[in-house]
């Protein structure tokens, strides 16, 4: 339920005790420094094996994951340490000085550091200057410390750097996104603590100085016809919490988070006729990754990769009631360690409630005047992170049919690039005079570890296509569904087609449902661009999960992550395409199905100063899995508190009625 339950469960986040516990083994046991910091500390969580095998009440098996850093040497190393004997059980040096490379993520602290060691640097300092930024500008200079990137040059190699480029403010409360300084960048090393490397252009674009802010006194005239809009649950919500572990409807799940990943479903299953039915093992969102597609000074190495370059998890706001979520709403608190490794809690970092989405579904018979409506309710489990300009949410819904959505919110500001007066902006669009913002690519990857009916899973890639006229086709009419059975790792990556609808399904061989098939889910996808950057690209190298929509792979627990496990500083290769090259068998198999989504965004003054939301996203949809609508028996009473606009009332609408969500009274 929150930083202070007691742990009950395998899959259960290590709590503060713990986190303290596993840092203070691993200082002793390595006798670790005040220098050292710990990027990632999490539950190193039971195989499925591992877990069918425990039962309630038994120990739990508590193993605990330490990502360290030496900031002093650049050293890094991953630990895990045995909670229940007090024992590091595994302690290795990351080979980050050899290629491909990879760095821990950019720690909260380096944030700051970077900004003073950049704003010290006398290079630095003299080519703001050229740009018409004073001495006295200089404290209010917003400087972000970027991922940089890579791009095989020898200050990049092994080497622990940020790229920084800079923003001018006149105030604190200044949108600096607003106010670019074009043609500088400061490559900052964060062990040797100094730039490394300046790039100063020579041609000068003047700093854009209209202000542009979003701080509500920026908006001082606001909007006075709106009325409130009050989500009432006057009996409370419909879902049940035990600790991490939630009950609503015929779903249950178990919560987690991880410092990378932010919110992580667990065994995600649904009572079908009595019995609890596995759907997916676990559910998490492993990276997110921005091209840019911008080759000038300040844009072309930008690729930020908000979870395994910063940590979603890390970055996770605290929501606040009434804001993000309306309703009766259950916050789960995070326990969490900071870049020392002491523990704290992320106060209501995942928020959790139900909403009203509009019709399930409805029928009308004239002939004999049955009609029947019932409306949708589904569960929201959520959390938002600010990486830099941008904020991401994470939504996961649940449905009374029987269906999974994860929708990704995109908002924030953009990246914006400084333009000379009278000049236009090629590589992106105008958002307001003198201010562009560069093309780019969004890209998410969902890892789903999926678990359909237990057992083996099969995944098949399957599409329309019309047939050819003939004597099984004498009017043209008919289509076929072509399936293709993903038999090995390399069968796997695909990428969405609209024309031919392709989609995928994934199902238990050794299961038949009500209609002799094998029992599954689909998932749909929305075909959009793929990542656009070249092949052999840095860009393309570093993210290759985002140049397919769809990989499968066979379940391995050391493959986490979409991107490889550092993706910071590192030359590409890793994650998703070293998976699936190894091509194992995927057919009824413990199988990872991985899906790539994303935004591709050309920017526009409505961007700006903050973006309003785009969506990006999936659906998983019951396919055979039931005997039929599941949701058939929601009862049919009406919302007494809804009324006839035409009809005097008072504000509470309605007549409160038996207690009962309707009074009583049905929906025809
Ligand atoms: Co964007």
């Amino acid at each position: 339920m929150d930083a202070k339950v007691d742990i009950t469960h395998p899959l259960d986040p290590l709590s503060l005790a713990e986190i303290a516990q596993a840092v203070a083994i691993l200082t002793a046991a390595k006798g670790l420094g005040a220098y050292h910091r710990f990027p990632i500390v999490r539950l190193e969580e039971p195989a499925k094996a591992e877990l069918a095998a425990w039962r309630a009440g038994a120990p739990l098996p508590r193993l605990a994951f330490l990502l360290t850093l030496d900031v002093t040497t650049g050293e890094a190393s991953e630990a895990i340490v045995d909670l229940l004997t007090a024992h590091v059980t595994s302690f290795t040096i990351l080979p980050n000085d050899q290629p491909p490379y990879g760095q821990p993520p950019v720690m909260i602290e380096e944030f700051i550091r970077a900004e003073e060691i950049v704003k010290a640097d006398a290079g630095w300092r003299a080519a703001v200057a050229k740009r018409g930024i004073t001495e006295a500008d200089i404290p209010l200079v917003q400087v972000d410390p970027f991922s940089s990137g890579f791009f095989g040059r020898d200050f990049e190699k092994g080497r622990r750097i940020v790229r920084a480029v800079s923003y001018w403010r006149e105030d604190i409360r200044d949108n600096g996104y607003a106010h670019p300084i074009e043609g500088v960048v400061a490559v900052v090393d964060l062990i040797a603590n100094k730039v490394v490397d300046l790039v100063d252009e020579e041609k000068i674009v003047p700093v854009p100085k209209k202000k542009r802010n979003y701080g509500r006194e920026a908006f001082p005239d606001v909007r006075t016809d709106i009325k409130p809009l009050d989500i009432v649950q006057r009996q409370g919500p419909s879902f049940t919490v035990d600790g991490w572990r939630v009950e609503w409807q015929n779903w249950s799940f178990r919560v987690g988070f991880t410092p990378r990943e932010g919110l992580v479903l667990h065994e995600l299953a649904i009572t079908d006729g009595g019995k609890l039915r596995p759907v997916i093992f676990r559910a998490s969102v492993t990276e997110m990754v921005v091209p840019y597609a911008d080759p000038t000074a300040n844009h072309y190495w930008k690729s930020a990769f908000d979870a395994g370059e910063y940590g979603l998890g890390r970055l996770a706001n605290q929501l606040e009631l009434g804001c993000d979520c309306l309703g009766h709403i259950h916050y789960f608190d995070v326990p969490a360690a900071d870049d020392l490794g002491q523990p704290f809690v992320m106060k209501n970092a995942i928020c959790m409630h139900e909403e009203d989405y509009g019709t399930l579904w409805k029928h009308y018979e004239f002939r004999n005047g049955i009609y029947e409506t019932r409306r949708s309710r589904r569960l929201v489990i959520s959390f938002f992170a600010t990486v830099g300009n941008y904020d991401y949410g994470f939504y996961w819904y649940l449905y009374q049919d029987g269906t999974i959505q994860l929708e990704a919110k995109l908002t924030g500001i953009i990246q914006t690039a400084a333009v000379t007066p009278g000049e236009v902006y090629p590589w992106g669009g105008m958002v307001d005079e003198g201010l562009g913002g560069p093309t780019h690519q969004h890209f998410f990857n969902a890892r789903l570890h999926m678990d359909i009916d237990g057992g083996g899973n099969t995944v098949t890639e399957h599409e329309f296509a019309p047939r050819a006229w003939g004597e099984d086709n004498p009017y043209g009419n008919v289509f076929d569904t072509k399936t293709r059975t993903l038999k090995r790792e390399l069968d796997s990556p695909a990428v969405a087609n609209g024309e031919t609808g392709r989609y995928w399904k994934v199902a238990n061989p050794q299961a038949v449902n009500s209609v002799g098939k094998a029992p599954g889910y689909k998932l749909v996808v929305t075909p959009t661009p793929v990542m656009l950057a070249q092949e052999g690209s840095t860009v393309a190298r570093r993210g290759g999960f985002a140049k397919k929509h769809i990989w499968v792979t066979a379940f391995d627990k050391g493959e986490k992550y979409a991107s490889g496990d550092y993706p910071n500083v590192n030359a590409g290769g890793g994650g998703l395409p070293a998976y699936v090259a190894q091509n194992r068998p995927i057919e009824n198999a413990d199988v990872v199905l991985w899906h790539s989504f994303g935004h591709t965004h050309v920017c526009k003054p409505e961007d700006f100063p903050i973006m309003p939301v785009e969506y990006a996203g999936f659906l998983l949809k019951p396919n055979g899995f039931f005997a039929g609508n599941i949701a058939m028996n929601l009862p049919p009473e009406k919302n007494a508190h809804s009324r006839d606009n035409r009809e005097a009332g008072d504000d509470e609408g309605g007549k409160e009625g038996s207690g009962k969500t309707g009074g009583g009274s049905c929906c025809h």
